[in-house]
């Protein structure tokens, strides 16, 4: 409360000196601050090591289209075992059972039907990991909770909703010291995967500016009467403005910058442009639904964010799930010797021949000679299994393998609040006629104690 307290008081103190300036001079003075001293600060978790799990066993709760993927690809991995699955809806928690358990030599997860069931599951003793695929809003109350009740915490993307959520994560993971990640499957696609070998091979120099989106067309998926649970997600678009979801884009360019591994965010400011579409293809393809009709969405359809880093590094993250176009996230790196793009089309150039990209024969050798060994040895069995062509697979083995081998996880509680805290901060800048706002230190000051992104190995 006192941190609310704090944030309302110096947000419309700062933003009434902006307006009166007429937006003139950004200077420190004029940005939105929050308050860092919102708890004291506590153990660092960075790069946190806990005892080695030799068959992990999970619960995972909400049994949607992620959850039932999760548990087609999770008992495929060596030692892991499903003991309990939850669902409200006993349609889908049944078919789950029936679907991937039944006759397929797995032992039988326990069951649960009811809302709060996922407080019985974290209260059990035989789970070690909490593996979360609800809707946003349940996300940082689980993941909470189960690292009170001592357990690990995989959660989908994003973990938390607001800057107050992203503090509760990271002051209970480093109060019960249990790991606490994203299920952010973008960082393991192969071709992120192997551009982050070739930014720390050095291949591109010093990375100057990099670009990073989540670009996909969901409108017939939001509107669509069943295929999200209670329409979650198209209600996020009726209340909320800003990027509401940052972390498939910046989640891969973060690492590439070593974000709380010697860099840091230190400011954003966002812009969106007006809603046009959501109503319009309301209007064109639900005439008779007037549940949709002539809603008001607050979320514009474009969302631009800057974020500036404490290095000088400058980051473009876009949000735009409603426009007609192709699926894009973006995925530019800008260095002093060259340059890598994914979308729309595959270009690598380097110096001394930058102004023209390698021919896409040369870009696919690259590619393979710079793939990480890590990918080199599951990339077959994580097309077979697929999920996103492979990359959740990978995003899954390996958070297995470091849980199994006692390593630190690949992404951790500060990547979750840092990507996570975009959600509120593009809002506030948006709301405040494109503020700076200054992004949070969730480290406490130990973003430059660890000096380069790892995913560990035995
Ligand atoms: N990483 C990715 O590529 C990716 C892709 C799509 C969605 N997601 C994320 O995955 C999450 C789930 O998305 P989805 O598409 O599966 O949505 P969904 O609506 O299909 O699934 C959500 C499920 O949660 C269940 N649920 C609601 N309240 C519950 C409760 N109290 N206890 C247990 N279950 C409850 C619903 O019945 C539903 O089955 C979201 O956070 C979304 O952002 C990630």
């Amino acid at each position: 409360m006192r941190f609310l307290l704090f944030f309302s008081f110096q947000f419309s103190i700062l933003i009434s000196a902006q307006l009166n300036n007429n937006q003139k001079v950004v200077s420190e003075s004029l940005f939105i601050n929050w308050d860092n001293t919102f708890e004291e600060p506590k153990n660092t978790v960075l790069e946190l090591v806990c005892p080695k799990i030799d068959t992990v066993k999970i619960a995972v709760i909400g049994l949607g289209n992620r959850g039932a993927m999760a548990l087609d690809r999770l008992p495929q991995i060596p030692n892991v075992k499903i003991v309990a699955i939850a669902d409200v809806d006993s349609n889908k928690v049944n078919n789950c059972l029936e679907t991937y358990f039944d006759d397929k030599g797995y032992s039988i997860p326990f069951p649960y039907y009811k809302t709060d069931d996922w407080k019985l599951i974290c209260q059990r003793n035989d789970i070690d990991l909490i593996y979360i695929c609800t809707h946003w809003q349940l996300h940082t109350p689980i993941a909470v909770y189960a690292m009170e009740h001592d357990k690990h915490v995989a959660v989908e993307v994003p973990a938390a909703l607001t800057i107050e959520e992203c503090w509760r994560l990271v002051n209970t993971a480093e109060k019960t010291r249990k790991h606490c990640i994203q299920l952010e499957n973008c960082m393991y696609d192969f071709f992120e995967l192997t551009a982050l070998n070739m930014v720390q091979q050095n291949l591109f120099g010093e990375i100057v500016h990099v670009e990073g989106a989540y670009i996909h067309d969901l409108r017939s998926l939001n509107f669509h009467d069943t295929y999200y649970w209670n329409h979650w997600r198209l209600k996020q678009l009726q209340v909320n403005d800003g990027n509401t979801y940052p972390t498939h884009g910046l989640g891969p360019i973060a690492h590439v910058l070593n974000i709380h591994r010697g860099d840091k965010f230190n400011y954003l400011v966002s812009m969106s442009s007006d809603q046009f579409g959501m109503n319009k293809y309301a209007k064109e393809h639900l005439p008779d639904s007037s549940k949709y009709y002539d809603v008001d969405f607050k979320k514009g359809d474009i969302n631009t964010t800057l974020i500036k880093t404490q290095k000088g590094k400058t980051i473009l993250l876009q949000h735009d799930v409603t426009s007609p176009r192709p699926y894009s996230r973006l995925y530019t790196l800008s260095g002093t010797n060259g340059f890598i793009q994914k979308y729309p089309k595959h270009s690598i150039a380097l110096e001394p021949n930058a102004h023209s990209s390698l021919s896409s024969n040369e870009i696919d050798s690259m590619l393979l000679n710079y793939q990480p060994s890590v990918l080199k040895e599951i990339k077959d069995k994580a097309k077979q299994v697929g999920g996103h062509g492979g990359m959740d697979y990978i995003m899954d083995y390996r958070l297995i393998y470091c849980l199994r081998n006692g390593l630190p996880l690949d992404q951790d509680v500060y990547d979750a609040a840092e990507w996570s805290s975009i959600v509120e901060l593009s809002r506030k800048s948006v709301e405040s006629g494109s503020a700076p706002v200054q992004i949070p230190d969730f480290t406490r000051g130990n973003w430059n104690k660890v000096k380069k992104v790892s995913y560990f190995i035995k």
